[in-house]
């Protein structure tokens, strides 16, 4: 980023880092001439909570695994900390970037939880003694007791699955970690548990975040940054209110914004924001508007 210095002359500017991510005009082909990706510009910045929608076939995942390293761009460039992904082997890559599959059973293969959250430590070579370290690390962040270490992930809930995957992944020590639709299959109180951690990730550590989710509450409820993926292409990018403001986009990307959320924009004549996104904040204008009192 430039600003205008003495005389009119650019000057680099010392405030703005890179951004932790950059992609540039990225194309995606699968071998069979799926064009998954078009022309994919975007820049992700550390510690941030994004969330990645579009329908079922938009590229989400495409994206993700490009994001990581697991797939090299047909065209454009996806550079991770300064680091081409083109040029840089997947071990460097998934060291900075993680990627927590849409369903943990598809990650999760190892026969006790603690070599399960061992495996990436161990995949890179790291000594045994770093290896443990690293284990009772990832295990503490997500709050996975060491009584469970010995267990087989099979026999555990859901969400402590999960878990066990997300910690199998902080274990690699990534600054970005992209869990693909993290409350899916869970119930209500389950999905804000997992959103709550996930973004306690990003407040105590800088973490950025990305959810790739169909669940709009929990856009609403946690995104600081949307980004909406269709037929392969980014259709929006910005706040939850800006994003769920543009009808049209949503219209043709098939998404529909939090009922809330429509509420408030069938109601905007009364006075409501069009960008309301909670229901505690819904509430607060009504109050507002009603001449109640605030609590
Ligand atoms: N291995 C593959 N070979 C060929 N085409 C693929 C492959 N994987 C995905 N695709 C296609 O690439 C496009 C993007 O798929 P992708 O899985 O990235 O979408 P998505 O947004 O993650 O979808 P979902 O919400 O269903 O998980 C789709 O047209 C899909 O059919
Ligand atoms: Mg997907």
């Amino acid at each position: 980023m430039t600003e205008a210095g003495v005389n009119g002359a650019r000057m680099p500017s010392v405030s703005a880092p890179e951004p932790f991510i950059q992609v540039k005009s990225l194309n995606y082909l699968y071998p069979d001439g799926t064009h998954a990706l078009k022309e994919i510009n975007l820049d992700i910045p550390q510690g941030v909570l994004i969330a990645l929608i579009g329908q079922n076939g938009s590229g989400k995942t495409t994206l993700s695994k490009c994001l990581n390293g697991l797939l090299k761009p047909t065209s454009g460039d996806v550079i991770v900390d300064g680091l081409n992904s083109k040029e840089t082997s997947i071990v460097q890559m998934v060291r900075r970037v993680g990627y927590v599959f849409q369903n943990p059973d598809h990650q999760l293969f190892n026969a006790s939880c603690y070599d399960e959250i061992a495996y990436g430590p161990r995949n890179i070579l790291l000594p045994e003694d770093e290896v443990h370290e690293r284990v009772i690390e990832a295990a503490k962040v997500v709050g996975l007791p060491e009584a469970y270490f010995g267990e087989h992930p099979f026999f555990l809930s859901k969400g402590m699955r999960q878990r066990v995957a997300i910690a199998s992944i902080l274990a690699l020590r990534p600054r970005v970690i992209i869990v693909d639709e993290p409350t899916t299959g869970q119930d209500a109180r389950q999905s804000y548990e997992i959103m709550d951690f996930l973004r306690g990730l990003k407040e105590t550590l800088g973490h950025t975040i990305i959810i790739i989710t169909h669940d709009m509450p929990i856009v609403a409820a946690y995104a600081e940054r949307v980004v909406v993926l269709g037929r392969g292409q980014i259709m929006a990018d910005g706040t939850p209110a800006q994003v769920f403001a543009q009808a049209d986009v949503l219209r043709e990307t098939f998404l529909e914004p939090p009922q809330i959320t429509q509420l408030a924009q069938r109601a905007r004549n009364l006075g409501f924001d069009p960008g309301t996104l909670t229901v505690s904040h819904m509430l607060e204008q009504y109050r507002r508007l009603a001449g109640e009192p605030a609590d």
